[in-house]
């Protein structure tokens, strides 16, 4: 196994074991990497899977489950898209490994004829919720990709499924299993950054966030393109905000109790359905906020969830945390800043000869070591670890279902023009 990824499982399970009580409750599903140093397994714990939706994510998942599905006893069975040169790319990534899993089309014929304990959907939003089920009512495991479900009735349909059926559902919310976010969180669970305030987060980008079409055929355009049409996608809410809304319900251990925001196609005046521009307020019922916006006509500030507390700030994506009084630079350094940003030349004549501010040079302080992350990988890890065992932790799914019920409540909220609570059949 590579040893980047080796030192990222060795991290999570440390976090597990030095962890506060507080802390492991706010992410229980850490203990999924204590039990799984060993690198040999035996032939009858081997996980059989298959992948739903072999586009640019299932494609993406696939190389990270190839990564160590020999490690972790993982057969992948059988692949699954209903247009083909997706397929044929999946089947191209299997082969360089010399793997040969079955290839369909209809994932109903797949998991009636295959062998699975397990399958992965990536397929577009709007078919998440019947492919979940039917996969869940035929006795198999489920890890499916973000956002949850298009609407709040499927979210609620997928959740009440998991339930009857007893079998794993598990979103695909990456950061959950990101050693920066770990570590980050625990910190603000065991009250390192005082009272938080506000999270702020926003994910900005400058492209049309369009995918070429085969041959320029139209036809093709809301099959490749499904993102900006409402039938199918909610947008940036779905697509962005999903992961950053599930971060700030993370970091507070709390789901906002309302939601207000506004949206437009400002830019991308090019027949898309969904907005190009969106900003919403959550609020949570101690006062504190989620302030987000997402943009797709300027990348300057990227993307971002800043943690805001009393004594100190976390910035997830740059792996940083900062105090709100730093420990003042030793006297020879600060006059080096001082002088490197020209603090004298701005002083009155006969004013302060000392400037004691250093703030400005404040870069803060990493929050893990790297920023080789591998959360993706480590995810799909705990889920093999998850149907190996048949159960997974409660609360990651109930991270997934709340993410997906504000987001599809942001996106009523901004059509509306109103601000919303969660209606009480969807709170489980
Ligand atoms: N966790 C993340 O960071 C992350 C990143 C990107 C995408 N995603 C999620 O992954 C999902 C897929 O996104 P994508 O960018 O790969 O889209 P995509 O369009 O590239 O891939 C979706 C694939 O599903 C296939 N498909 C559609 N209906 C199907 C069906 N009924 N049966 C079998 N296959 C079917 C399509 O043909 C396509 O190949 C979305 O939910 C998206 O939000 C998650």
């Amino acid at each position: 196994m590579d040893k980047k990824y080796q030192n990222r499982r060795d991290f999570i399970k440390h976090l597990a074991m030095t962890g506060s009580a507080v802390a492991l409750a706010a992410s229980p599903w850490l203990g999924a990497f204590g039990s799984s140093a060993q690198s040999v397994r035996g032939a009858n714990d081997m996980v059989r899977m298959a992948i739903i939706g072999t586009g640019s994510r299932g494609c993406e998942l696939l190389r990270h489950l190839l990564t160590f599905s020999v490690a972790q006893n993982i057969r992948i069975v059988a692949l699954c898209d209903n247009y083909n040169p997706h397929l044929l790319d999946a089947v191209k990534l299997c082969k360089e490994k010399e793997l040969n899993p079955q290839s369909y089309a209809d994932y109903r014929v797949m998991i009636e004829k295959e062998q699975l304990d397990a399958v992965i959907i990536a397929t577009p939003l709007y078919c998440h919720a019947q492919i979940t089920v039917d996969c869940l009512q035929t006795g198999l495991h489920v890890f499916c990709e973000k956002s949850m479900a298009r609407t709040l009735e499927q979210t609620k349909w997928m959740y009440d499924t998991h339930i009857a059926t007893n079998k794993i559902l598990q979103i695909g919310h990456q950061r959950l299993f990101n050693p920066v976010y770990l570590e980050g969180m625990q910190r603000i669970h065991d009250g390192k950054l005082g009272t938080i305030g506000q999270i702020r987060a926003y994910w900005h980008r400058n492209n049309n966030w369009r995918r070429s079409l085969p041959n320029n055929d139209l036809s093709y355009e809301r099959q490749i393109n499904w993102r900006l049409y409402k039938e199918y996608s909610a947008g940036l809410l779905t697509e962005l905000m999903s992961h950053q809304i599930q971060v700030a319900n993370w970091a507070l251990q709390k789901t906002p109790v309302s939601v207000m925001g506004t949206g437009s196609i400002r830019y991308w005046n090019d027949g898309r359905e969904v907005n190009d521009n969106i900003a919403l307020i959550y609020s949570y019922d101690d006062g504190t906020q989620f302030v987000y916006d997402s943009m797709t006509s300027n990348k300057k500030y990227g993307l971002e969830e800043q943690i805001l507390g009393s004594t100190g700030t976390i910035e997830f994506e740059v792996n940083k945390q900062y105090l709100e009084t730093p420990a003042a630079a030793p006297g020879i350094q600060q006059l080096i800043n001082d002088v490197e940003h020209g603090i004298f030349d701005k002083l009155p004549i006969g004013g302060a000869s000392w400037v004691p501010e250093t703030a400005v040079n404040y870069k803060g302080e990493n929050i893990v070591d790297s920023t080789n992350y591998m959360d993706t990988s480590l995810q799909l890890e705990a889920f093999t670890q998850f149907v190996r065992k048949g159960s997974a932790p409660e609360k990651i799914l109930k991270e997934g279902y709340n993410a997906s019920i504000w987001t599809m409540l942001g996106e009523i909220a901004i059509e509306k023009g109103e601000k919303l609570s969660m209606p009480k059949e969807f709170i489980i």
